[in-house]
């Protein structure tokens, strides 16, 4: 479990980005949402020591990250950042994905079934003498889950991973985060993309500056006004709303709701 205990940032310059934030994080996919500057990516650099609390605490399996290096805490909890993009910097994607293992003072043996087994899980075997920079928008996304799976942490933090990608390379990310969530992985999933939460997200915890407003399950969620925190319901629960058929994760269950409702 990671407990985050009435956590507070301040940025040099007094910003304060985080008021007071506690809340955990358990084997399930905990979207974290609230919009642009609300403060997501600061907590999340708390989850695995990129930043140390100003005042309060964060325990990463009874470790707190006070007393912890970034290079301790990146075994329990893997960070995939925003824009992953700018992270590569290997010629190919084997050695890429085999940087961390390698660090880690891991077998050559067992660096290739670590780098083998993290390709196959975000479907990109074949991969692996492609220079980084050539994929695709997607592809490279699934490269960074696949660097930071070899490493074989307990936890996930995905910070907006699906932002700027087209509709095919999202709904491959989408498969991959949901493959983890059953192998037993604790995800959370930074995001202000609503339909993505809507899919995904088992709880969430909404983000307003710099203050947790809301911390509960995603149909509790989906009932708050998500205009007072500058948040848009997706076009899939307006709809279901209009016709009063209900909470629906996706179409196939507004379908199959709406085709009950009339039946009845
Ligand atoms: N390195 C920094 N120095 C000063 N202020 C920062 C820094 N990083 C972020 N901030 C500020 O902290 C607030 C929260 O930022 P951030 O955590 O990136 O929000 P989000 O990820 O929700 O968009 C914003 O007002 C942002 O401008
Ligand atoms: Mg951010």
């Amino acid at each position: 479990m990671i407990e985050v205990k009435n956590l507070w940032h301040i940025y040099e310059g007094r910003k304060i980005a985080l008021k007071d934030v506690s809340l955990t994080i358990e084997n399930e996919i905990l979207a974290l949402v609230g919009p642009n500057g609300s403060g997501k990516t600061t907590l999340a650099k708390h989850l695995n020591g990129l930043l140390k609390p100003t005042k309060g605490d964060v325990i990463v399996d009874g470790i707190n990250t006070k007393e912890a290096s970034v290079a301790e805490l990146s075994r329990i909890v893997g960070y995939v950042f925003q824009n992953p993009e700018h992270m590569f910097f290997e010629e190919n994607v084997f050695k890429e994905v085999a940087f961390g293992p390698k660090n880690l003072g891991l077998s050559k043996d067992e660096i290739e079934k670590r780098v083998e087994w993290a390709l196959r899980s975000v479907n990109l075997k074949g991969y692996e003498d492609r220079s980084p920079y050539s994929l695709s928008g997607g592809e490279k996304q699934r490269l960074a889950i696949a660097c930071m799976l070899a490493m074989n942490p307990k936890y996930l933090i995905l910070d907006e991973p699906t932002t700027g990608l087209d509709a095919k390379s999202a709904e491959s990310v989408k498969e991959v985060i949901r493959k983890l969530k059953e192998k037993g992985h604790g995800i959370m999933l930074i995001t202000h993309d609503m339909e993505l939460v809507l899919e995904l997200a088992e709880r969430v915890v909404l983000l307003y500056e710099g203050i947790k407003v809301f911390d509960g399950t995603i149909n509790e969620f989906f009932q708050l006004d998500l205009r007072n925190y500058d948040l848009d319901k997706p076009e899939l629960l307006k709809i279901s709303e209009r016709l009063s058929v209900g909470f629906v994760r996706n179409i196939n269950e507004f379908v199959t709701s709406l085709l009950r409702r009339m039946r009845a």
